[in-house]
């Protein structure tokens, strides 16, 4: 699995100016780490993480840190102990610096060396944590199992909101559709359909070889839906409108609501939100 973690984080500046935005905590931990559970959960044993100069941070959270166990070990911290080691085991992990940030479709090809000669590739954008059960990656893997092509993420999407998607012309009813074509950020008028891309692909070798000669496209960068496009036009391409939700935490806004849902339904930490809440309420009047 490819995780392209190498974006400048802009949107959700200054908290990004120095700390990756994959490094912001979502709950009790890094929301890079949300995501490698999910994939980890779907089966997935290996990951490609894609990083950018000056983000060091993401690699050294899931390195293993045997002296920090054993202090917590020393100090009784055995749940803790255990949490930090479990961190670093998660699956395999392997990191790859994108020089410069050329766009989306640019990172994948940043780890196409290390993924030569897979069957397929699962790609997980970090910025959406997904919610429900089965988990999302998962659910695709499922589809390639029977379809053997590349498997996109679709979500229906309000018209006003589409315009920050890639988004799909599909043919065929139910959940599982034919991509024909797909157009990255087109205007609510010109999108095809509404149904988005959502951060979470399967893709086949022959999506990275069309990577090698995709010129730049939307914003001036290497757009991954542009070599998913040549593929959907030779009818090579599926989609899933999948079940659960996913959760946004690529900006300021997106990442108080999503925080505030998790600790919302924690266990130990819900009661306190609660309670405090109430409190501030209260103290209002
Ligand atoms: C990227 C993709 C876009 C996709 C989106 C999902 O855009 O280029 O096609 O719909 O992720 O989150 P970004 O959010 O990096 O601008």
């Amino acid at each position: 699995m490819v995780v392209p973690a190498g974006g400048l984080g802009t949107r959700f500046l200054p908290a990004t100016k120095a700390l990756p935005k994959e490094m912001v905590p979502v709950g009790d931990r890094p929301s890079i780490q949300w995501g490698i559970e999910e994939a980890v959960a779907s089966g997935i044993e290996r990951a490609v993480i894609v990083t950018a100069p000056g983000k060091e941070l993401i690699q050294a959270h899931f390195a293993a840190d045997p002296g920090l166990v054993a202090t917590l070990e020393g100090r009784g911290a055995d749940d803790l102990a255990h949490r930090v080691r479990d961190i670093s085991q998660l699956c395999q992990m392997e990191f790859v610096v994108q020089p410069e940030p050329l766009g989306l479709g640019h990172a994948v090809w940043c780890a196409a060396p290390l993924v030569q000669g897979e069957e397929a590739i699962g790609v997980m954008l970090p910025d959406d944590l997904f919610s429900g059960s089965p988990p999302l990656l998962g659910q695709l893997i499922d589809v390639y199992r029977q379809q053997h092509c590349t498997v996109l993420a679709l979500r229906r999407c309000p018209r006003d909101q589409i315009s920050r998607y890639g988004v799909a012309a599909v043919e065929g009813e139910g959940a599982i559709f034919r991509v024909t074509d797909v157009v990255e950020k087109p205007s609510a008028a010109a999108a095809p359909s509404d149904l988005a891309l959502m951060g979470r692909y399967v893709l086949t070798p022959e999506v990275i070889a069309e990577l090698e000669t995709t010129s730049a496209g939307a914003g001036g960068e290497i757009q991954l839906t542009d070599a998913i496009r040549r593929l959907a036009q030779k009818g090579a391409v599926v989609g899933l409108e999948f079940t659960g939700r996913l959760l946004d935490v690529g900006t300021l806004e997106s990442w108080l609501a999503t925080n505030a849902e998790i600790v919302w339904r924690d266990q130990e930490l819900g009661p306190m939100l609660r309670a405090r809440i109430q409190e501030l309420e209260l103290n209002q009047e």
